[in-house]
């Protein structure tokens, strides 16, 4: 396939991103008036959103111009603006997973905007692999994580959303039962968002195996604190056992490269 090219780079040109999406902020106003102040005082390059406020830096995800179309065509709601930084290592991986053997797959899909970014990123409808993507869809399985949108009929809306994409395969159900309806023997990239211990190692039980040597993991809430803490305590001796430290990155996620 023809991989996104990074258009030539100009040094003088830096971009800052501001979004007032971030989680956890007890006096939201009065943040953002301080947060505004604060960006008066860094050098260019900053980003400040998804509870990241960093600068000096490339912001290299705006610059590659195929990732920031795909991003900015699939937002649908303030949290997809916010995470562009999250959607990039996503678009990075499946950049590097494209090349390798295997499907891909995504657990805790929603309205599929992940998916959808990755695919866009790297071909739209002629996207060269197998994307599977699991959800109970309809209803949310996690206590207090109702996500706007999710009851009946929301998963015909999410395929809907694939019409152009025959290689998707979205199964809706409940993990890890749910992999009985079908699911990839070998896989290139894996990303697992489902908000919840139990059922992130449940489905990394059925898959890790299955993931190709050099084929990349991101979960999605190992390196947030608050209720996601629980995730990284159950995971760190799930992956120590099998030789692996996950790599927390900045923008809360986790990632593996697999052997
Ligand atoms: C944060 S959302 C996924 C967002 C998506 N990955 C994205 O990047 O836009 C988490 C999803 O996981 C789903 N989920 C949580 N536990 C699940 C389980 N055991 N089986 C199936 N779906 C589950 C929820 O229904 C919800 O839609």
């Amino acid at each position: 396939m023809d991989l996104p090219k990074l258009p030539p780079l100009n040094l003088e040109q830096i971009v800052n991103f501001y979004t007032p999406k971030s989680w956890g902020i007890s006096d939201p106003a009065r943040f953002a008036a301080l947060m505004e102040e604060a960006r008066q005082l860094v050098t260019p390059g900053s980003y400040l959103g998804d509870n990241l406020f960093t600068w000096g830096r490339n912001n290299s995800l705006f610059e590659d111009t195929e990732f920031r179309n795909a991003w900015q065509q699939n937002i649908q709601n303030d949290a997809d603006q916010a995470i562009a930084w999250r959607r990039y290592i996503l678009a990075c991986a499946a950049f590097h997973c494209v090349q390798l053997e295997g499907d891909f797959v995504e657990c805790g899909v929603y309205t599929g905007t992940g998916i959808k970014t990755v695919m866009d990123y790297l071909g739209g409808p002629s996207f060269p692999k197998t994307f599977w993507g699991y959800d109970t869809y309809d209803y949310n399985p996690v206590e207090g994580h109702r996500f706007a949108g999710q009851q009946e009929g929301f998963f015909e809306t999410v395929q809907q959303r694939f019409a152009n994409y025959p290689q998707t395969r979205l199964i809706k159900g409940f993990l890890p039962d749910s992999f009985a309806q079908g699911a990839p023997e070998r896989v290139a990239y894996l990303h697992i968002d489902l908000n919840n211990a139990p059922g992130e190692l449940a489905a990394l039980e059925v898959l890790f195996d299955r993931v190709v040597p050099g084929g990349i993991i991101v979960l999605d809430d190992y390196e947030w604190a608050g209720v996601y803490r629980s995730q990284k305590k159950a995971e760190d001796p799930w992956f120590e056992a099998r030789g692996y430290r996950v790599f927390p990155l900045p923008t809360g996620q986790g990632l593996i490269i697999k052997r």
